[in-house]
């Protein structure tokens, strides 16, 4: 078997600890790879004031897949404050290379899959009928548009005159905003192109199709946001109709579906919604099956992919002498990578594993111990980051 070359991405905190057990899963589980590092982070914006030096593009260029930790990202004032002495007052503008190796590698497709574990103690119940206690098993796939819409990075605050009289010639402006001084405006955009949008539908029905689900549900606002979301269900009832006949086009308005959250969770199968819906329909499903310890994520292109955990670097977690956070999210971001390069076995068998440690239930990192995170968690029961990680490969 040739050996795959994976770019890993520590970043910052906490995301250093869970991708160094990751890859001692990954090798426990006999994955035949070798690990080169890419700088990305804090350190690289005050050394060098840039947090994703180009060496670690070129790196992602050529080997195509990265593992990724969490970096650590501050406002722009308090960033710029933390630049080295040298590199201080040269105009640099600190932004997440996360967001950056996103545009960057025009990594559009965003995949966060929310599955129950079985005798997760985090797991959310709910009230049935007769007062009975109801765990519904969540088995939900989110599709996020991952580089336009509200996060595609075109707005302004006092717009420029070109973009002002553009403005002014829609009606809606005119009559809702005619009256608002220039300098008073702030406008943030929502772009959807047809080519992106058709992207993330054609790779949510093809996943459907691929794992079994019996429907694929556009969660956005077509009713009120008429030709952003308009267009994303319209194209999804042609694509539907045109190539995946055998499976079920359901639509949810956002607001609905984040009030209906916890009635029906178990209905839903793929979900498929753009940049910030994605975000925020994703953080949902998320906390029903225990929340930043689970949530897992994969980041597509067409030719480079990174895959990471959805938590961020816990700033506060990060220098405990032994840590504490939950590696299962990074874990399973480990998981949708092998299956993206084919190891579906190696894949499976560590999927299972992290099964059976958690419905086992003598194995529970502070969270699933509904413990506030403090130093103490271990004394008091709780699994370090690496016990959680031990107890995953003596199960492979
Ligand atoms: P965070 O996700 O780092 O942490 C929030 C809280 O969630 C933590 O205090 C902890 O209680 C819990 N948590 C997170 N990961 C956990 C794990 N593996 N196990 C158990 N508990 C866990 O988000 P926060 O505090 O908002 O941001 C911290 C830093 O991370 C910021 O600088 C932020 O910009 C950055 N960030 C980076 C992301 C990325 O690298 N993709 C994503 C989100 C935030
Ligand atoms: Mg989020």
């Amino acid at each position: 078997m040739t050996k795959k070359t994976i770019v890993s991405l520590p970043g910052d905190g906490i995301g250093r600890v869970v991708l160094e057990e990751a890859i001692r899963v990954l090798d426990a589980a006999d994955f035949q790879a070798n690990y080169v590092e890419g700088d990305i982070g804090w350190d690289f914006w005050v050394k060098e004031g840039n947090p994703l030096p180009e060496r670690t593009i070129k790196l992602l260029e050529e080997h195509k897949v990265g593992l990724f930790g969490a970096i650590t990202s501050k406002p722009k004032d308090a960033a710029a404050a933390e630049l080295s002495d040298h590199l201080k007052g040269k105009g640099l503008v600190y932004s997440s290379p996360i967001v950056s190796l996103r545009q960057y590698f025009d990594l559009d497709i965003c995949i966060r899959p929310c599955k129950t574990y079985k005798g997760n103690p985090l797991n959310f119940i709910r009230r049935g009928a007769g007062n009975a206690i109801e765990e519904p098993a969540v088995d939900v796939v989110i599709f996020r548009q991952n580089t336009e819409g509200l996060y595609g990075g075109v707005e302004w605050t006092n717009p420029p005159d070109l973009v002002y009289q553009g403005l002014r010639s829609h009606p809606k402006f005119v009559q809702n905003f005619g009256n608002v001084p220039k300098e008073e405006l702030s406008i943030s955009t929502r772009i959807f192109s047809r080519r992106a949008t058709e992207r993330i539908l054609r790779a949510s029905f093809n996943h459907a199709r691929k794992y079994g689900y019996k429907s694929v549900t556009v969660c956005e606002k077509p009713n009120v946001i008429r030709e952003t979301s308009g267009m994303m269900y319209k194209l999804a009832q042609e694509i539907q109709k045109a190539d995946f006949p055998e499976i079920e086009l359901w639509n949810t308005n956002i607001d609905a579906q984040m009030m209906w959250l916890t009635k029906n969770p178990e209905d839903y199968g793929v979900i498929v919604a753009g940049n910030m819906f994605g975000d925020i329909v994703s953080d949902g499903f998320a906390g029903l099956i225990g929340g930043l310890g689970f949530a897992c994520s994969a980041n597509l292109g067409e030719k480079v992919s990174v895959f990471e955990p959805t938590h961020g670097s816990a700033p506060k977690y990060a220098d405990y002498p032994v840590s504490i956070v939950n590696p299962i999210a990074m874990i399973a971001s480990a998981c949708m990578m092998l299956d993206h390069l084919g190891e579906k076995e190696i894949s499976a068998r560590i999927s299972v594993a992290i099964a059976r440690v958690i419905s086992e239930g003598k194995v529970k990192t502070y969270d699933m111990m509904k413990m506030t995170g403090r130093p103490d968690v271990i004394e008091k029961g709780a699994a370090s980051t690496r016990q959680m990680a031990d107890a995953v490969i003596a199960k492979l």
